[in-house]
């Protein structure tokens, strides 16, 4: 029989207080709820002896539904997510009522790749605590990460509906709208977030672009921002899912040039470009404005030098030239390509190559993805403007992305002798 002090303890844990959790459990007597209880106060300190006092309470009671739970949150910590379902259902179906049962359950069932489940479970939260947006953006967050665009939009607008200015939910919808296709109602959604949170670049650029907008270069900060992000997972992103093959056309677009004694990979990214032209330069250095990015490219050891800078900042700041300059799917995200010729010629050697690729359309085109596309038209134009010759441009798929195969072209510029 739970006495107030249990009580008390279980009111702190459930308000996230594990010291006075601790406090009230001081001097009770060892039942299954007081071991439940310092299972709880240890797991959320992610100390690992919240399993043995789980499993105590446990033999003591096998349907003590707070140790059940508390045993799920160990496992998840412990990094068993699938274990950690079984006992978080068990402890959900012997406290229906509590929804912290229910949380835990979501987050197992999201570890262990159910997102059903997960789904399922925030929902349930969300009906036991009908005021709280949390749930609903964990919801939504759940199906943005299966791509259930339509499901995860309705989520976030029950979280929103509840709290107007949650960031992550606002965000959330904003991706989910644009996946469906609604670009109007997208851009609306990052223009608010733009407006709560002027830090955010990527929130402006990308109302920009679903708006339809014209912009020549991406707000300062916009690249660093969406690559430090999306570091720790753009080769599986790009190299497993999309099948991005930049660096690979690069290669095979020099193939019939004489090695390069000095070169330059202007938004090496994570190395990639590094990787296919090592054998082909004597001397490697990689630029690009994402550090996150950069330690990556560090890992993959192709570089004999690394620089965290910006693009034209890093040209226009030294004097040393080079016989090839390599830009592969960096230009999109560059926009105007006149400022980057104008601080890129000073630092070519004579007759040296420029090789890059670009998205194929017309003109100079903001897409509603926030990347550009260069026409031949522009680069052309770009490149006499700096006495570059076009040597070869070569129409290829860059990758291949859920909307379909992304055109692009290759291009390999010459720089005067
Ligand atoms: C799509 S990734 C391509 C990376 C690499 N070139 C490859 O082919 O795998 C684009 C990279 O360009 C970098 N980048 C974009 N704009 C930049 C800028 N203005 N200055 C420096 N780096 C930039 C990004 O941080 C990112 O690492």
């Amino acid at each position: 029989m739970p006495t107030p002090d249990l009580d008390r303890a279980r009111a702190a844990l459930a308000a996230g207080d594990a010291v006075a959790a601790e406090a009230a459990l001081r001097g009770a007597p060892p039942s299954a709820q007081a071991l439940a209880l310092r299972a709880g106060v240890e797991a959320m300190r992610a100390e690992p002896a919240a399993e043995a006092s789980a499993r105590a309470a446990l033999a003591i009671d096998p349907g003590c539904g707070l140790a059940h739970r508390h045993l799920a949150v160990a496992l998840i910590q412990r990094g068993d997510p699938a274990a950690a379902l079984r006992h978080a259902e068990r402890g959900a179906a012997l406290e229906p009522d509590d929804p912290g049962a229910h949380e835990v359950v979501a987050v197992a069932a999201a570890g262990a790749g159910r997102f059903g489940a997960a789904w399922d479970a925030f929902v349930r939260v969300a009906a036991l605590r009908p005021d709280d947006a949390t749930p609903w953006r964990n919801a939504g967050q759940v199906a943005l990460a299966v791509d259930e665009h339509a499901a995860a939009a309705h989520a976030f607008t029950q979280a929103l509906a509840r709290a107007p200015t949650l960031a992550p939910a606002l965000e959330g919808q904003a991706r989910a709208l644009a996946a469906l296709g609604r670009d109007a109602d997208a851009a609306a959604a990052w223009a608010r977030l733009a407006a709560l949170d002027p830090s955010r670049a990527d929130a402006r650029h990308l109302a920009t672009a679903l708006a339809g907008g014209h912009a020549d270069a991406p707000p300062p900060g916009y690249a660093r921002a969406v690559f430090d992000a999306n570091a720790a997972r753009f080769d599986e992103l790009l190299v497993d899912r999309l099948q991005y093959c930049g660096p690979a056309l690069v290669r095979a677009a020099l193939a019939d040039r004489a090695p390069f004694p000095r070169a330059l990979d202007l938004g090496c990214g994570t190395g990639l470009v590094g990787a296919a032209l090592r054998d082909r330069c004597a001397h490697l250095t990689g630029v690009d404005v994402a550090p996150a990015m950069l330690a990556q490219a560090a890992r993959r050891g192709c570089y004999d030098a690394l620089v965290a800078a910006e693009l034209i900042d890093f040209l226009a700041a030294g004097a040393d030239r080079f016989e090839l300059v390599v830009a592969a799917d960096v230009f999109i995200y560059v926009g105007d390509l006149a400022p980057v010729f104008a601080a890129l010629a000073p630092r070519l050697a004579p007759g040296a190559a420029v090789a890059f690729t670009t998205e194929a359309g017309a003109g100079l085109t903001l897409a509603r993805t926030g990347r550009w596309s260069h026409g031949g038209d522009h680069v052309a134009a770009r490149a006499a403007a700096h006495g570059l010759a076009v040597a070869s441009r070569t129409a290829a798929t860059l990758r291949r992305e859920p909307s379909g195969p992304v055109a692009g072209e290759v291009w390999v510029l010459i720089a005067p002798s």
